[in-house]
């Protein structure tokens, strides 16, 4: 799996957001979206996805070599990559099981072991105990775990997640880490837009930086931002 981000332009009615993006994740590379708040991480994690809004006025995104820039989240979806949202949006009125199969299945026929109901529970455990219980009545927690199996069971290539620390209380950020750990010795793809630079330098090999006029204005390995912490500093204010 590659995915080629390059000088994607993105904005909403209101304003442009993004103004040269470049961004590559390779196979088990998992890479870390930084930038501080209004930067522009969801917007981006939206347009690889085909969410509107917003719109992208220029630029590409390539899965695999395929130009998927301005697909529908449909064929993107089906194309290979999840996204779990930020704020987790599962479905509230159904069920932690219904939530899981009103996924559309389209790419577990092609995959080798692909994920089930079954295999999700094994994942998250929490999640089998609360199968039948509505998905607003899940913890925080609980309904993030939910939103990364509910990704899980497209059979992605590449996983995005849009945040999934946010909220969480200590022990149960643990048990994320720990899946997400997981996820990546297994060989998925990972993007991780975070504000929990801790986590997210612990979990990926690469970052990216979003500065404030809309472009990547840092990219490298998370062991350089570790030696050398000053574009931390200079982007992120930490
Ligand atoms: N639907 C929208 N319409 C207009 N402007 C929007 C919309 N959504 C976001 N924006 C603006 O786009 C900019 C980038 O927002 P975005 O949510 O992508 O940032 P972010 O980096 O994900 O922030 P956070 O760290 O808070 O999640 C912000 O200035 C925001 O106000
Ligand atoms: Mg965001």
């Amino acid at each position: 799996m590659t995915l080629e981000v390059s000088d994607l332009h993105v904005g909403y009615a209101t304003a442009t957001v993004l103004q040269g993006v470049d961004l590559t994740i390779g196979e088990a590379q998992p890479v870390a979206l930084l930038g501080r708040n209004g930067m522009g991480k969801t917007t981006l994690v939206r347009a690889i996805c085909g969410l509107r809004p917003p719109t992208v006025s220029a630029g590409k995104v390539v899965l695999d070599g395929e130009d998927i820039t301005r697909r529908s989240s449909f064929q993107i979806s089906r194309a290979g990559i999840a996204l779990v949202p930020q704020g987790r949006r599962v479905f509230g009125s159904l069920t932690t099981l219904e939530n899981l199969t009103v996924v559309p299945r389209t790419r577990a026929a092609q995959a080798d072991d692909p994920w089930t109901v079954e295999r999700v529970f094994e994942f998250f455990p929490r999640l089998a105990e609360r199968e039948r219980s509505m998905a607003s009545s899940l913890s925080g927690g609980e309904q993030q775990m939910l939103a990364i199996g509910r990704a899980l069971m497209t059979n992605p290539k590449l996983l995005i997640m849009d945040e999934p620390s946010e909220g969480l209380a200590p022990a149960v950020l643990d048990v994320i880490q720990d899946r997400m750990e997981l996820l990546r010795t297994s060989g998925m793809s990972l993007l991780l837009a975070e504000q929990n630079v801790d986590l997210a330098l612990d979990i990926c090999d690469h970052a990216i930086i979003i500065d404030d006029s809309g472009r990547s204005a840092w990219s490298g390995t998370t062991a350089s931002l570790r030696s050398d912490p000053a574009p931390l500093e200079r982007f992120l204010g930490i």
